[in-house]
């Protein structure tokens, strides 16, 4: 059924359910100063891809993404979700499609109390009473801050206010997630959490979209790996492709290495993304050959 009042006639568009494709149409950007961030980015991304961008500092990923809820808008081209111009969906509806962690959580934190600021996203698109609450609970519980509904968010370490920032977007349960660094700063069990974030939204069918620096992480965790340098994308493709050893010029180029299992997994003929199986049976038979045949290992 046609959702009341939907845009352009797209089905259920504007439920919750309904994930929305993304596009930027040849998007250039320059802020006001005159800094050129984005320039002539062509990126689909379909329903219920989950995808992560990489590219060294500066090289204009925030400012992308900053696009996807139109916190900024394109100084060139267009950005269009489900084929309508996001300048032309408004604010509060844009706000209930596109959850955006922000990179640096103090940007997006404002509250006294923990639960709080969760619950200001879900508030806003109109959740009430015990939704409201599910949401909250669940949210802080996905981030491990369950033991800190009730304190200051400024008493909560970096990292946990980064985690904070990812449970107020999760909160909003919206079609597209969007991380900006979310493991920056986190221990094992940090990234951990984010991980599983991460690969239940994927599973959900919504589209998750991650920044980050750590290629394990982008390698393990994402179907689809965009690398920018100075404001363009300049390779995209699956992790096997874009860490595979015929890309590492290319990845060089933009001061990027390759997730270490991918150099190994490319030295023992496993491919760029080798499971740990693989990986195992491999590293034993490559020392067991070493040991029979006293090939020397470099
Ligand atoms: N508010 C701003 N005003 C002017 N220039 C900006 C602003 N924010 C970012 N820039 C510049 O735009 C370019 C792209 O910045 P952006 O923050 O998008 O990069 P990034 O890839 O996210 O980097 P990082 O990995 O450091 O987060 C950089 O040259 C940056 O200095
Ligand atoms: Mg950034």
């Amino acid at each position: 059924m046609t959702a009341a009042g939907s845009p352009a006639g797209s089905a259920a568009w504007g439920s919750t359910a309904a994930v929305p494709s993304i596009e930027l149409e040849v998007v250039s950007f320059a802020y006001p100063d005159g800094t050129r961030a984005l320039s002539d980015v062509g990126l689909r991304i379909e329903a219920g891809e989950s995808v992560a961008i990489v590219g060294q500092n500066g090289s204009g990923k925030s400012t992308l993404v900053r696009h996807l809820n139109g916190l900024l808008r394109p100084t060139a081209g267009r950005v269009l979700l489900d084929g309508r111009d996001v300048r032309r969906i408004h604010v509060a509806r844009l706000a209930g499609l596109v959850g955006l962690a922000f990179q640096n959580p103090d940007r997006q934190l404002f509250a006294s109390r923990v639960s709080a600021e969760v619950a200001f996203g879900p508030r806003n698109l109109g959740i009430r009473g015990p939704e409201l609450d599910e949401r909250v609970q669940a949210a802080l519980a996905d981030t491990g801050l369950g033991a800190e509904a009730a304190t200051n968010p400024y008493d909560l370490g970096y990292s946990r206010r980064k985690l904070l920032a990812l449970a107020s977007v999760l909160a909003m349960r919206t079609p597209i997630l969007v991380l900006d660094e979310p493991t920056t700063g986190q221990d094992a069990r940090g990234v951990a959490r984010v991980r599983d974030v991460v690969a239940r939204a994927a599973g959900e069918g919504r589209t998750v979209i991650a920044i980050s620096h750590d290629m394990r992480f982008v390698a393990e965790s994402f179907r689809r790996v965009v690398v920018m340098r100075e404001g363009r994308v300049v390779l995209a493709g699956a992790p096997d492709v874009v860490f595979g050893e015929a890309a590492w010029p290319e990845l060089g180029a933009a001061y990027l290495e390759p997730p270490l299992a991918a150099v190994a997994g490319a030295r023992l003929g496993l491919g760029a993304t080798p499971t740990e199986s693989a990986f195992v049976t491999a590293v034993g038979r490559r020392r067991g050959g070493a040991t029979a045949g006293g090939a020397g290992a470099e």
